[in-house]
This record gives structure tokens, C-alpha cells and sequence, in this order.
């Protein structure tokens, strides 16, 4: 029995609604300016008022399907990487096991905020190596712009809505050549999502969820943090940093990834990015910048791809692949 981990396709998806900085001229005190030299954001996607993170989901399955020629039917782990699904039950996995036509599976939802792709790979991996399951579905995937406090200019002008997806299959041999996973839960407080409860006619509701964040706090622990794992990641993989061809930091703030290189010497050539065309997804923004990678021919069969994601936890899990073998 196969027992290692290799991921064999990547799809994504964005809603169709692009918004620029110029939009927020109107709802806030900011400009296109502050904005572009603040976070490196030009545009994001805005999902409709109809569309949920699973509708993005299967957009994202779906252009897995057409853009790698793969079947998906006999997946038997779906692991849903996600802060903002459409309810708090039933999973997103599990509807998306009904509306793929996926008949018998695993499903579940996973919650690490930006590490959540990350971490989806890690679980995926284990479960193959476990022998347990042969073909794993890993999404990360949000609609943050339902969540999002539009009176708090540092945060609302951040987020985007987007999905991306990986099949990681049981192979002879793998390509996943290391995993990082950890948390400093102290951090918690400097990003979260309030869940208020009110009482009203005796029933608990959910009065306010959106995301509140310590810009500054969140900014320092993830250079910092990333920084040190990139270490981790490659001497795991028994890998000098020179061997990685791409690195892919969350698309959380353009300044964190140019802040990772100039700490770690690391060339901001060799990094990809979805901050500037999709502003900040949360566990989507990973897959979305391999894409557009690979979309732009920049990343090539056998490149060594470094990925780390951080957020809301604070979180943080890591993977080394090599695309394409
Ligand atoms: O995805 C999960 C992980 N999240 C992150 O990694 C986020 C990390 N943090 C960040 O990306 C940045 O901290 C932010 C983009 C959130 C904020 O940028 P900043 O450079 O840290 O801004 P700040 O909050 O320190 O504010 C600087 C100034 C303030 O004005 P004063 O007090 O210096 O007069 C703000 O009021 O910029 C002002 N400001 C704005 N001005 C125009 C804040 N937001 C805006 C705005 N437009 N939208």
C-alpha cells in the first residue's frame, strides 16, 4: 500500500466582483495611497450577497477538475480549511460532499484562519501516511467580506473573498517534503472574530461576528514567527534556503513578505503573492498566489515551493513540496 503524500492538482476561484482602493473613498477616511503603500492591496473580490464560501468552494473544485483533467469522485477525505463558513453547521465539507457528487467520504471542517490551507495539507498527509485514506480534497477557503467590520478602517480595506483547492493523493512517492505546525495562543486577543450573544424572547443569538485585529501586534509576531519556521522548513527538508525556488508567505500585508526578506536574505523575486490583486483571504490567499505562479509560468515542474501560513490563533503551519513530481 502507497502510504506517501503527493499533492497532484491545484484549482481556485475568485467571485466576479473586483473592488478597488477607490471604493472605500466613499464609505471611510482613507485614499488609494495610504492604502497601496500601507498593505500592497490594488483590488480584491467581493463574493455576492447570495454567494457563500461553499458556492466558492465548488468553483474552486471545479476548475481543479477542468484545468488537471483529474476525477474527483473517488476522493475519501474532504477537509474544508475555512473561518467563514455559510453556517456553523452543517460543514461546508459535508455539503460539498452532496454537491460534488462525491458518494462516499470524509468530511470536516477545519478552523486556523490563515494557516488553516497549511494545516489542511498537513492532515491530509497524515491520513495518508496512516494508510487510512487514499485521496484527500484539501480547501481553504473564505468569504471574509460577510465578516468584516466596515466602520474599522484598518481592517476593512484588508479583506478579499476567495477559495483554492489541492487533491493530495497516496503515491509511491510523495512530494511533500516537510511540515510545520504550531500556535501562540497568547496572541489570541490581537486577532479574533467576536461572536456576541444577546438574549432575545429567551433565545442565545449571535448578535455581531466580525473580525477584530491588532494590526501592529499581528505584524511583528508573524515576521518574527515566519522567519524562524522558514529555518525549521528547510533544515526539515534537509534543504539549504538557496534550494527553495518559490516561497509562499499568507498574503496577509505586502510589507510582511518584503519584512521576511530583508530579516531572512531570502530574494522577494522568489516569492508569490495574492495580496496585490486579491487583498487578504485568510486560508484561500496561499493557493491563490501558487496559481498565479503558475498561471504566469513562473513556476515550473520539480520547484521547490516553501508555503507558511499565519493568523487568527495565533496559528501558524507550514509545508516544502515539489510541484509537479
Ligand atoms: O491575515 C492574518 C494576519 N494578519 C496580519 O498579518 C496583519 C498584520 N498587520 C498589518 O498588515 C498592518 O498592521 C495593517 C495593514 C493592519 C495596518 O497598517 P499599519 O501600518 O500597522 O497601520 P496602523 O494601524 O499602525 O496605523 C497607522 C496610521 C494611523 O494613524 P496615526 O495614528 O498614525 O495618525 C491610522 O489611524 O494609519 C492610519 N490608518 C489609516 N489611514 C488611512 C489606519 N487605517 C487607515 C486607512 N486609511 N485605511
Amino acid at each position: 500500500m502507497h502510504t506517501q503524500a503527493k499533492i497532484t492538482a491545484l484549482g481556485t476561484y475568485v467571485p466576479e466582483r473586483v473592488v478597488d482602493n477607490h471604493y472605500f473613498e466613499s464609505i471611510i477616511e482613507t485614499n488609494d495611497e495610504w492604502i497601496v503603500s500601507r498593505t500592497g492591496i490594488r483590488t480584491r473580490h467581493f463574493a455576492a450577497e447570495n454567494e457563500f464560501t461553499s458556492h466558492l468552494c465548488i468553483g474552486a473544485a471545479k476548475s481543479l477538475v477542468e484545468e488537471n483533467n483529474v476525477m474527483i469522485d473517488d476522493v475519501d477525505f474532504i477537509i474544508v480549511a475555512t473561518v467563514t463558513p455559510d453556517q456553523t453547521m452543517p460543514s461546508i465539507a459535508s455539503q460539498l460532499q452532496d454537491k460534488l457528487g462525491i458518494a462516499h467520504t470524509g468530511a470536516i471542517d477545519i478552523s486556523a484562519a490563515c494557516a488553516g490551507f497549511a494545516y489542511g495539507i498537513v492532515l491530509a498527509k497524515g491520513l495518508i501516511a496512516a494508510g487510512t485514506h487514499r485521496k484527500v480534497l484539501v480547501f481553504g477557503a473564505e468569504t471574509l467580506t460577510k465578516f468584516t467590520n466596515w466602520e474599522d478602517r484598518t481592517s476593512c480595506i484588508l479583506f478579499g473573498d476567495g477559495a483554492g483547492c489541492v487533491l493530495v493523493e497516496a503515491a509511491p512517492t510523495g512530494n511533500i517534503l516537510s511540515v510545520v505546525t504550531g500556535s501562540s495562543g497568547d496572541g489570541g486577543k490581537d486577532l479574533y472574530m467576536s461572536n456576541m450573544r444577546k438574549q432575545v424572547n429567551g433565545v442565545d443569538i449571535i448578535t455581531d461576528n466580525k473580525i477584530h485585529q491588532n494590526g501592529r501586534a499581528v505584524f511583528k509576531w508573524a515576521v518574527n514567527t515566519v522567519a524562524e519556521q522558514m529555518k525549521v522548513l528547510t533544515q526539515r527538508s534537509k534543504l539549504d534556503i538557496n534550494d527553495i525556488d518559490w516561497f509562499i508567505p499568507h498574503s496577509a500585508n505586502m510589507r510582511i513578505i518584503e519584512a521576511l526578506c530583508s530579516q531572512t536574505g531570502f530574494p522577494i523575486e522568489k516569492t508569490l503573492e495574492s495580496i496585490s490583486t486579491c487583498g487578504n483571504t485568510s486560508s484561500a490567499s496561499i493557493p491563490l498566489a501558487l496559481h498565479r505562479g503558475l498561471r504566469e509560468g513562473k513556476v515550473k515542474k520539480g520547484d521547490k515551493i516553501m508555503m507558511i501560513g499565519f493568523g487568527g490563533g495565533l496559528v501558524y503551519a507550514g509545508v516544502v513540496m515539489e510541484w509537479g513530481v
